[in-house]
């Protein structure tokens, strides 16, 4: 599938069937183009780059290369359900780097978003670009190139990614669902045996974490915040209908909490507030901000302020426009 044009006759993939089909032809067309060649993936264990995997380790198996980079700023258990899901269960070939360090270190009192978002972006390529010189033998890079990223970017996810990694790392591409939309993405998912929690995964941006807590990143702040967005995940996640995207940020200020000891006298501190945000959209560019019953309110407020360092909890009511989705 080398153009990037969807054909009209094109049928959207709304059924197991159609999926099923579809992974078939895929495989064959994989087969053909890489032969026994050996195939490298970032594997973030986002639904687009989940998918291209499934799809390849069914292809070609050991030949698929996966790298999945943990910049440290991803929620709580993605980096153990990466491995559990393609190493453990679809035995895949999967390198996990813990690159933690490297990006908090780098990323050490800088305040400014743009520059955060630069220097993940630019660390990111830095630590996929020296995995993949380790190997040897890779003739192609796959990607979760998408049709709306073929669309609205001129293909920009794949420039990026490609032009960004070194010269001798220019690999030819592998692009399996780049006529795809999102929704027969996650059709095919289903059908190649994903769990539910990454096939239908909320949107994430690449900075993870990192734009959630706000201005110059603290690993106890940052902590703090993976564990309430694990709190906000869990119960939001229960409502009949959950929201678009929903999740938490925390802001680099502090306010006043007290405490009460066992005689019952108080001491003034001072803690993080955390603030739940949930949004409704159909594009991410008006977005309105849905009811959160007030009983599920409280339940998440009474778990968050147990988290070490928070003391007050906030909702953020603010539609897009004014406001953005994320608070950097
Ligand atoms: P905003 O905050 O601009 O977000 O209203 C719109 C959508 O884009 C996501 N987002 C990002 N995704 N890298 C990404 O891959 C980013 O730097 C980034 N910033 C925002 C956001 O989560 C929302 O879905």
């Amino acid at each position: 599938m080398s153009s990037n044009v969807r054909p009209e006759s094109m049928e959207r993939i709304t059924t197991e069937a159609l999926a099923t089909a579809f992974i078939d032809e895929q495989i064959a067309e994989i087969k053909a183009q890489v032969g026994d060649k050996k195939v490298l993936l970032a594997l973030s264990g986002g639904v687009d780059s989940s998918v291209v995997a499934a799809l390849l380790i069914k292809a070609i198996g050991q030949n698929l290369v996966c790298v999945h980079v943990n910049h440290g700023l991803l929620r709580k258990g993605e980096p153990e359900q990466v491995i559990e899901v393609f190493k453990n269960q679809m035995n895949a070939n999967l390198i996990y780097v813990d690159a933690t360090d490297r990006f908090l270190d780098k990323l050490a009192g800088v305040a400014d978003p743009e520059k955060k978002r630069k220097i993940i972006g630019a660390e990111f390529i830095d630590v996929f670009a020296e995995e993949a010189k380790k190997l040897e033998g890779i003739e192609f890079l796959a990607q979760g190139t998408i049709y709306p990223d073929i669309l609205e970017s001129d293909g920009v996810k794949a420039h990026h990614n490609v032009g960004g990694l070194p010269e001798e790392l220019n690999f030819e591409l592998v692009e399996p669902v780049k006529l795809l939309y999102k929704d027969e993405v996650r059709v095919v998912g289903k059908v190649l045996g994903l769990p539910d929690n990454m096939v239908y995964r909320q949107p994430f941006p690449g900075p993870g974490l990192g734009v959630r807590c706000v201005g110059a990143i603290t690993r106890d702040r940052l902590e703090a915040l993976r564990e309430a967005d694990a709190i906000v995940r869990e119960e939001i996640g229960k409502l009949p209908e959950t929201p678009w995207q929903y999740f938490c940020a925390i802001p680099d200020i502090q306010s006043t909490g007290i405490k009460y000891d066992a005689n019952g006298k108080g001491e003034r501190y001072m803690g993080w507030a955390v603030v739940i945000r949930a949004v409704n959209t159909t594009d991410a560019v008006k977005v309105t901000v849905p009811e959160i019953p007030f009983a599920t309110l409280c339940k998440m407020r009474d778990q968050i302020v147990q988290i070490p360092g928070v003391n007050r909890v906030l909702w953020d009511i603010s539609e897009k426009p004014v406001a953005t989705i994320e608070w950097e």
